[in-house]
């Protein structure tokens, strides 16, 4: 990694930010990297360079854009320093688009357990290391699946995991050190579910160099039928990057949604304290204005009003009446998706959002340091496992947490819960059935979300004043 760090640095005044559309000799080094990079990942045909050389939407602009998209950069369309740096950094050799991805249907194993075996080794490492490092990355996925694996030493298993250099017998060479760190293949007969590793990689259980089990963690995720995720946080990022020691390596919500999507939780609910998603497929993009659009959670900030919803949030800003739509991970790439509560601390601008046990703090599109933290340093009993709702009430400076038919009252300014809580919902918020989705304040009034009802009440009437959709606020 280190000589990597240099050549980027090397790279830098040659390459920054000039436009692929003007004339550029054709044997220069950064062109040469970029035609390739979209070539591999993004299925770039060669030819479409020359016809359309001058106009910002040529196929070339296009392309690049669509790699700045997928790995999260600004999407200039042009050859800017970090888009040229991204390219200069190891990653997965499966492409981005294109290849797997036209597999028809999402491709699984059609049975819980599968077995591997290791065809070769790199001598890199000692042989138990390696063994070590692949029993690792198969457990990370064996933790949140009913998969299980097994080992066998001999014959054709269902993912045979070999390492090799250059041209290795299939459409795919390697390419020497950087760049291409491994591959593997969907899930399915024969070849499929493969892994191979590029042997001219300095392979290693360690920070620098290339790291055996982070590596093969996310090429298994292929050979069990993952994709590329465009999420920087997850494992299936195609970047590779040295985040965390193996030690404490967890999967993101990202891959947990993903890998579950296609075979399910795990059935006992034993050591794993991640929230686990519903199984389902992967979520459909909500719609503004679905008669049955309900909220996951819902907050202000800075005086504007966020409505969250599976991976997505809307913003309704004073200057903008129409809602904008965006991805929770497009401003706070850590946080997760399917939120349970979230509330603005006015006192502290900082809206704090709520998932299973643990809560964050994002002030403006930063996630604050120190999170996320546990729900039961704010005082919550060990029974409490998750909060439905919260609201803070500005005039009060009071934050209501709503857990099933109970609510809590936390103080803002001596940061304590208040003593004689939980109460009834029912008792204090006569009108207003358990269990809520979602709570605003505005206007004097606490806006209680329910499934696709919305529920305005006014405190100093002890009433609901009215109800209405819960999408009323989104322009519907
Ligand atoms: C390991 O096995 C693969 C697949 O059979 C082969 O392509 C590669 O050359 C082998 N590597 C070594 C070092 O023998
Ligand atoms: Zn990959
Ligand atoms: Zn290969």
């Amino acid at each position: 990694m280190e000589s990597l760090a240099i050549l980027v640095l090397l790279c830098l005044p040659i390459c920054s930010a000039y436009p692929l559309h003007e004339a550029v000799p054709q044997s220069h080094p950064t062109m040469d990297l970029a035609q390739q990079y979209l070539e591999k990942y993004y299925d770039f045909r060669k030819n479409e360079k020359q016809i359309f050389k001058r106009k910002d939407s040529s196929p070339v602009v296009q392309k690049i854009q669509e790699m700045q998209k997928f790995l999260g950069l600004e999407m200039t369309g042009k050859l800017d320093s970090n888009t040229v740096e991204l390219m200069h950094k190891p990653r997965c050799g499966v492409p981005d688009v294109g290849g797997f991805s036209t597999f028809p249907g999402s491709p699984k194993w059609r049975k819980n357990h599968i077995t591997y075996r290791i065809v070769n080794y790199t001598l890199d490492l000692p042989r138990e290391s390696v063994d070590s490092a692949i029993k690792k990355a198969l457990k990370v996925w064996e933790d949140v699946t009913p998969l299980t694996f097994s080992r066998i030493s001999e014959g054709e298993a269902d993912i045979m995991i070999s390492f090799a250099v250059g041209e290795h017998g299939d459409f795919y060479p390697f390419d020497g050190p950087g760049q291409s760190l491994a591959h593997a293949y969907p899930p399915g007969p024969g070849f499929y579910g493969d892994v191979h590793f590029d042997d001219d990689e300095k392979w290693t259980l360690q920070p620098s160099g290339t790291n055996l089990f982070l590596v093969a963690a996310h090429e298994l995720g292929h050979s069990l039928g993952l994709f590329h995720s465009d999420n920087k946080e997850s494992l299936m990022y195609p970047v590779y990057k040295f985040s965390t020691s193996p030690a404490h390596f967890h999967l993101s919500q990202d891959d947990i949604e993903g890998i579950q999507s296609l075979y399910g939780a795990r059935p006992s609910s034993d050591a794993i304290v991640v929230p686990v998603a519903p199984v389902s497929p992967r979520p459909e993009t909500p719609a503004r204005c679905d008669p049955a659009l309900s909220f996951d959670a819902v907050s202000t900030l800075r005086g504007e009003f966020l409505f969250f919803k599976g991976r997505y949030f809307w913003r309704k800003s004073h200057w903008n009446p129409e809602p904008e739509f965006h991805l929770i991970s497009a401003f706070w790439p850590s946080l997760p998706s399917d939120l349970d509560a979230a509330y603005e601390a006015l006192n502290k601008d900082s809206v704090l959002v709520f998932k299973g046990s643990q809560f964050w703090a994002v002030r403006g599109n930063e996630v604050q340091a120190g999170y996320p933290k546990g729900i039961h340093t704010l005082g919550f009993p060990p029974t409490v496992t998750k909060i439905d709702a919260a609201v803070f009430d500005k005039e009060k400076k009071k934050t209501y947490f709503f857990v099933g038919d109970k609510y809590w009252r936390f103080d803002e300014t001596r940061h304590l819960m208040d003593k004689g809580f939980p109460r009834l919902i029912t008792d204090d918020f006569p009108g207003i059935e358990p269990q809520v989705d979602a709570v605003l304040h505005a206007f004097g009034f606490f806006y209680f979300f329910r499934g696709s009802s919305q529920f305005e009440f006014d405190p100093n009437a002890r009433s609901v004043t009215h109800t209405l959709k819960s999408n009323s606020w989104l322009l519907c």
